[in-house]
This record gives C-alpha cells, structure tokens and sequence, in this order.
C-alpha cells in the first residue's frame, strides 16, 4: 500500500509546555513558566501539562506523586489557566507522548544528549549511577512538544538547549523520513525578565527546587509572613542600589532582587532602579517583599482551595487528558505510517 506523505504542518499558533510534579512550586516556575502561559490561551491552542513521566527521571515516592501532580494542577489554574480554553493534563495519562519517544530515541543521536548541560549538571560525578530515563529526559521533551505539532514553547532559560534538540530531531525526522515540515521547527518562547531567577542565598545559582535550603526560594504554597522573612533574610550585599543597570554588574544577589521586583511589577530594571537608587537594602526588601505577597497571595489561596477539592481536579485532569489525546493520536498514527511499521492491509 503506498501513503502519500502528511502535509507540512500549517495550523494555528500551538503552544506547549511543562512542569514537572517533583515537588513545591517556586518563584522561578512562575516567572520564568506559569505566567508567561496565561496570555497565550487567548491567541493559541495551549496543551498545558504536568510532567510525571519526567518527574520520575529521579525517585519520587509514589504515595506522593498523584498529589504533586494535583498540586501542579492547582497551581496552573490559579495562575489563571482556564481549563475550558487551555488543555491540562498529567502526561502520563496521554501514551502518545511515550510512542514518540521511543521513535525519536532512535532518531537523536547519543553524541546530541552527551552535549545537553542539564544532565552534566544533574548527574555530577556519578553519571553510571543515574537512572537511563535522566539521560534520554530531553528526547522525550521533545515527544512532548512534537506530538501536538507545537509552534512554540514558553519556558526559562534553563530549557532552551532542549528546544534546541527538539528543533534538531524534528529537523532529522523529517529528512530522514522525507516528510518536510511534518514536524515544526518550533520556537522556545524565553525572553523577559524572569526567565533566569536565581538563588536567595546565591546569586550564581538558579532558583530551584532541589536546593536543600527552603530559604534558597519562595514557594508559591508560602505564606505572608515566610515570604517577608525569606525576602528579608536574601543575601545582599551593603552598598545601596546604583543608578543604572550596568551597576549591578559584578552583584549578583543585588541584580536578582532587582530583577525579581521588576519581573513581578512589569518594569524594566531601570526603572526600578530609577526608584530605589541610592537606597539600602533595608528600604528595598520590605518593598520587595510587599510586592511579592501582593502578587503571590492570591494565588497560594486558590492553589490551596483547588487542592482542597481533589475531585474537581481530576474532572479538569481527565477531560484535560482526553482532549490531548484527540490532538496527539493522529500525529503519532501519521509519524508511524512514515516510519513504516507494519499496519494490516485488510
Ligand atoms: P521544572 O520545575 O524544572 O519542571 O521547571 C518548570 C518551568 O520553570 C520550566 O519552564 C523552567 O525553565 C522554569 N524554571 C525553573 N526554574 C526557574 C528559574 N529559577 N528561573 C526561571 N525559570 C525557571
Ligand atoms: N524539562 C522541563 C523542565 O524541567 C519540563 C518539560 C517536560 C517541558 N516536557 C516539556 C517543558 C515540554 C516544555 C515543553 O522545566
């Protein structure tokens, strides 16, 4: 039986993206993820889901994972996702996402994950002992992304050599298989101010949830007065804030709370600066700190009532998962056909 090959992708603007369920939301995840997803619902499709599949690259213990994935949920919704418009689902529960994996598994090459940074960083010294998933992690993201024929992807800086990869598989694919366009070179969507928050206690490294301080981060789930007090306590530096931006050169820490105060009030650096020169830290943080609990309270408070009603979350999840599974089947049927697996001819 001859198949004639799958157009070129040329439907509307599609965006995806992830987080995974490994535990408390943070600061970064919201600004560098969360809130960059909310006005895109109004001009794409959004497939918005919760990564357990990559959550579980590192051991998560199972009496807890559904709830993280719930939690992640919440925190989608009370961002200001609207489950009617955008499409939220744990990615386990779509097998789409696995049947192209496997497939693009056999078409990234083992020299492209060698050079992906994150596994260097995540594995450390002892990369035999880490599990095969951390290693294939980014072709699976790229499944992730491929299998609804995304247009573009808005995460943090810290992904933006795994759009790079799942730019190069699609690319091969589609030579491989000769099916240009098939898949879209799709777009990571990165820029903006809070595309790399760092560390509370260290403005050299990224704001995360595997740091073992919980001080290190604001969590979405904190509440008022953790939040003051984490503000408060932030590394700093004793000069008060310089002019211009190029001031915060060599000050990390001084550069991340500027830069955090700008992210969550919607202005450039400068004119933070423009406000808060020649001041002290002592005038800075409670100022920083009232803007953190401004836009954060609302939030934590409808995350909390979402998690308080498990049932309606799974309802959200589900249809979330049925939905997903409409757009994505297909793909995985075409992308089957170009490979050429078996399919009965009667
Ligand atoms: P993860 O928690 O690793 O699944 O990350 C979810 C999303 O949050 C991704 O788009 C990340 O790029 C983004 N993200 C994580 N940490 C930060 C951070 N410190 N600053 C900005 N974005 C971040
Ligand atoms: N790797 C991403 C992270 O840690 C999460 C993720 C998985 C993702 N699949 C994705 C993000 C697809 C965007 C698109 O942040």
């Amino acid at each position: 039986m001859t198949q004639s090959t799958p157009a070129a992708y040329q439907g509307p603007m599609r965006v995806v993206s992830g987080v995974q369920a490994s535990g408390a939301l943070h600061l970064g995840n919201y600004l560098g993820a969360l809130r960059k997803f909310v006005p895109l619902q109004d001009e794409a499709q959004c497939f918005i889901f919760v990564a357990d599949l990559h959550a579980i690259t590192v051991w998560q213990d199972p009496a807890i994972l559904a709830a993280q994935t719930r939690e992640v949920a919440a925190a989608y919704i009370a961002c200001g996702l609207d489950p009617k418009r955008a499409v939220i689902f744990p990615q386990s529960a779509v097998r789409a996402h696995l049947d192209l994996a496997w497939i693009f598994n056999c078409v990234a090459r083992i020299g492209w994950l060698d050079r992906m940074t994150q596994f260097k960083e995540k594995s450390g010294k002892h990369k035999e002992r880490e599990s095969v998933g951390l290693y294939t992690y980014p072709v699976l993201q790229a499944a992730d992304i491929l299998v609804y024929q995304a247009t573009h992807v808005p995460v943090g800086e810290d992904q933006k050599q795994h759009l790079e990869l799942t730019r190069d598989i699609a690319a091969k694919f589609n030579n491989d298989f000769g099916a240009p366009g098939f898949f879209p070179l799709t777009e990571a969507l990165i820029e903006g101010p809070g595309a790399r928050i760092m560390s509370l206690r260290d403005g050299r490294s990224k704001m995360s949830k595997s740091d073992p301080s919980d001080y290190s981060r604001i969590n979405l789930l904190d509440d008022a007065d953790t939040v003051a007090q984490k503000v408060r306590k932030a590394r700093t530096d004793p000069e008060p804030l310089p002019e211009t931006v190029e001031g915060l050169a060599e000050r990390p820490e001084a550069d991340n709370l500027v830069g955090i105060y700008a992210a969550l009030s919607g202005q450039a650096k400068a004119e933070v600066l423009a406000r808060y020169a020649g001041q002290g830290f002592g005038t800075f943080k409670p100022a920083l700190a009232d803007l953190a609990v401004a836009v954060l309270g609302p939030i934590g408070t409808e995350m909390r009532r979402l998690i308080g009603d498990p049932a309606e979350l799974d309802r959200i999840l589900l249809d979330g998962a049925r939905r997903a599974a409409e757009t994505a089947e297909p793909v995985v049927e075409a992308t089957k056909r170009l490979v050429g697996f078996w399919q009965a001819e009667v």
